[in-house]
């Protein structure tokens, strides 16, 4: 079944508003359309997403599509696209090319904008997908607010320097957009959730208190087959898709965070997102096929690197430390051209993880530190370790101009540890 390609308007207005986080506990957030997460982008794949974008912040800002196989103007960052002023308006034009799930977010001062809650997941589906029972979309976020419920930055240097350091992490957890909820879900059903991690800095390793789940998806899409988990690490950036379920009737269980060492001076503990409560019987119809998708492997393991791309730290006079990229802040790496196999070799040189995002092509992991992955998979972002070399693959197709990688940690983008570079005809 060939879609023949619908347009689909939306509109998304950033604002200042006042937003119940829990009950009688409300914030002064920035979002889209007045509610946190914005508004869920719904199309098939094919289909040209319409968006204006309004901006009634106080501040320019811009939408970036972290994940969607778009035109490099479209990609909502500095070097492509003047940011939206206040006031002012932008019509993003988006022809979706992959099912998946997928987020928005914007690519301007992004430690304040993401944190305050300018955010929203999009679900692109296929013309055949697996049946579930239900679907669920789950963001999760955390902020970090003073006792007033506000979002001030430290000012003593040593605050600071560990907010820079470690990225800013709360103790405020949301799910889409309140803070740790209760949901319930029927006993005997199996259901599609799609788990997107949109905190500026938070590792979450996702549990459901240890009960068993499938991992069905990433970044890019559905996998091959489903992998059985009793948990997964999500890092900022990244998307799963679970099947999750059947539970029996009157379980009770949290939606956790476990504790993840990563290199930052934050004290890991089980943390707790949500409770999810199990109800009333009701009979499943889902169906997923044991194969769900054909993944055709880009390069093996041992293909010629053509790029290296190394992640450190360095010295600041001003700030204490900065974040590079190949000795650089901010760098502008060089181009790659089109219909060129890009295998490249990304270093952590550092002691603590960072997230690598890739903007508008998705990559595979060949291997990390010299070991394949699990599972093959098309991801846009991957969770560096410390002192680990990852290598990826991934094909520039003719989507030529301006794009960028960078470490999802905003706090880190900030601090310089992101690159433009071009791709070239
Ligand atoms: Cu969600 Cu440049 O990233
Ligand atoms: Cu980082």
């Amino acid at each position: 079944m060939q879609n023949q390609g619908n347009i689909i308007r939306y509109e998304l207005e950033a604002h200042v508003f006042d937003w119940e986080i829990a009950p009688g506990k409300t914030i002064q957030a920035w979002g889209y359309n007045n509610q946190i997460p914005g508004p869920v982008l719904h199309a098939n794949v094919g289909d040209t997403l319409i968006v204006t974008l309004k901006n009634n912040l106080p501040e320019p800002t811009t939408i970036h599509w972290h994940g969607l196989r778009i035109p490099a103007k479209m990609d909502g960052t500095e070097e492509v696209q003047g940011a939206v002023m206040p006031g002012e308006s932008f019509e993003y034009q988006l022809e979706v090319k992959d099912a998946g799930t997928f987020w928005y977010h914007p690519h301007k001062n992004e430690t304040v904008q993401m944190e305050r809650g300018l955010y929203g997941a999009m679900v692109i589906t296929a013309a055949e997908e697996p049946v579930f029972d239900e679907e669920r979309i789950l963001v999760f976020d955390d902020m970090k607010l003073d006792e007033n419920l506000e979002f001030t930055k430290p000012s003593w240097w040593l605050p600071r320097w560990r907010e820079r350091h470690d990225g800013r992490q709360g103790d405020v957890r949301l799910i889409n957009g309140k803070q740790e909820p209760t949901l319930s879900m029927a006993a005997g059903q199996i259901e599609r959730w799609r788990l997107v991690n949109a905190a500026s800095a938070r590792y979450l390793k996702f549990s459901l208190q240890g009960k068993s789940f499938q991992i069905i998806g990433t970044d890019g899409g559905l996998l091959e087959y489903p992998v059985d988990a009793t948990e997964i690490l999500i890092t900022p950036g990244e998307r799963v898709e679970l099947a999750v379920g059947p539970f029996q009737e009157g379980e009770q269980f949290e939606i956790q965070s476990l504790p993840y060492k990563h290199g930052t001076t934050r004290k890991e503990k089980i943390e707790s997102f949500a409770t999810v409560n199990i109800t009333d019987y009701q009979a499943s119809k889902a169906a997923f096929p044991i194969r769900m998708r054909v993944i055709e492997p880009l390069a093996t393991r041992d293909a010629q690197p053509t790029r290296e791309v190394h992640l450190q730290v360095g010295p600041s006079l001003k700030n204490g430390i900065n974040f590079m990229i190949n000795k650089h802040q901010h760098l502008h790496d060089r181009p790659v051209k089109v219909g060129e196999l890009q295998i490249w070799d990304i270093y952590n040189d550092m002691m603590m993880d960072h997230p690598f995002h890739l903007h508008g092509f998705f990559f595979q992991v060949l291997e990390i530190n010299g070991k394949s992955p699990d599972y093959l998979a098309w991801k846009d972002t991957v969770n560096l370790p410390p002192l680990s070399k990852a290598r990826i693959a991934w094909m520039p197709d003719d989507r030529t101009g301006m794009w960028m990688y960078h470490c999802h940690i905003l706090e880190h983008i900030e601090a310089g540890m992101m690159a433009h570079f071009e791709v070239q005809a």
